[in-house]
């Protein structure tokens, strides 16, 4: 949006303490549901809205849908494509964190947990496994995992730190949400080099709206809408 000259917001929800820094003014937190996110449409004067939220930020992309049609506002949401299995890897696939949590209700294993922070607490009674996991931030005091190796780190991730990363951890199986992309697929690859089966958590179902698959393809959409 700032290479193109549009005048641009970005809005993080906050979970993050330091996001990264950005070239259009940014927002911080929730707006207040649906009804809120269609009143802050109207009160800034918003003409589109391009929901590029994480695959599995689910309840955000259907209330933009909601609020959209609320205030009448066009939305195109950026989704890329889901990562594929090769004919080489071990993949089991799951609908929803509860799935995986099941998944691993065995024998215990080193299992990277690759999912991100808000989950983690679902995992906390399956303590056979030794778990790694990989934050944003440095875990706080109730951090709900007791027996596990956590690594700060910020994406993207370079195939060979993953490879190092697993190996250096004994990696036996690999939990991630499929969201697709580059920035976090080097675990994937990491674990079809390294032979590592993936418990795989499927996308969550989102409302029809009107999808594109890479940043171009999403500034079509809005020079289209903008007729410039
Ligand atoms: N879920 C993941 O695996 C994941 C991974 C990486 C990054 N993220 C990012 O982290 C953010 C939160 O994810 P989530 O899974 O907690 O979302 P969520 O469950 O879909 O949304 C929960 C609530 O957080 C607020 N929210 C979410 N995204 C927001 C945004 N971009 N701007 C303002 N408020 C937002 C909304 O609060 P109100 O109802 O009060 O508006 C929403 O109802 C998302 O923006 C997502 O892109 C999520």
């Amino acid at each position: 949006m700032a290479d193109a000259g549009l005048p641009a917001i970005l809005s993080y929800a906050g979970r993050v303490t330091s996001p990264r820094e950005q070239p259009v003014p940014v927002r911080v937190g929730g707006f207040g549901g649906v009804e809120g996110l269609a009143a802050f449409l109207r009160d800034n004067g918003i003409g589109q809205v391009i929901d590029a939220t994480h695959p599995f930020a689910a309840r955000i992309s259907r209330n933009a849908v909601r609020a959209c049609s609320m205030a009448e506002v066009p939305l195109c949401a950026f989704e890329r494509a889901s990562w594929e299995a090769e004919p080489q890897d071990d993949w089991t696939h799951v609908s929803d964190v509860p799935g995986a949590v099941a998944a691993l209700d065995g024998p215990g294993k080193r299992v990277f947990l690759a999912i991100g922070r808000q989950h983690l607490g679902d995992f906390a009674h399956l303590a056979q496994h030794r778990f790694l996991t990989r934050l944003i931030d440095a875990p706080s005091a109730d951090f709900p995992l007791t027996v596990a190796e956590v690594v700060v780190a910020r994406g993207p991730f370079r195939l060979e730190d993953d490879l190092e990363l697993m190996r250096a951890h004994g990696t036996e199986l690999l939990v991630a949400k499929n969201a697709g992309g580059a920035g976090a697929e080097a675990k994937i690859v990491a674990a079809r080099v390294l032979g590592i089966p993936v418990i795989m958590i499927d996308r969550p179902e989102l409302p029809e709206r009107p999808v594109r698959g890479n940043v171009a393809e999403v500034m079509d959409w809005l020079h289209a809408r903008l007729g410039v």
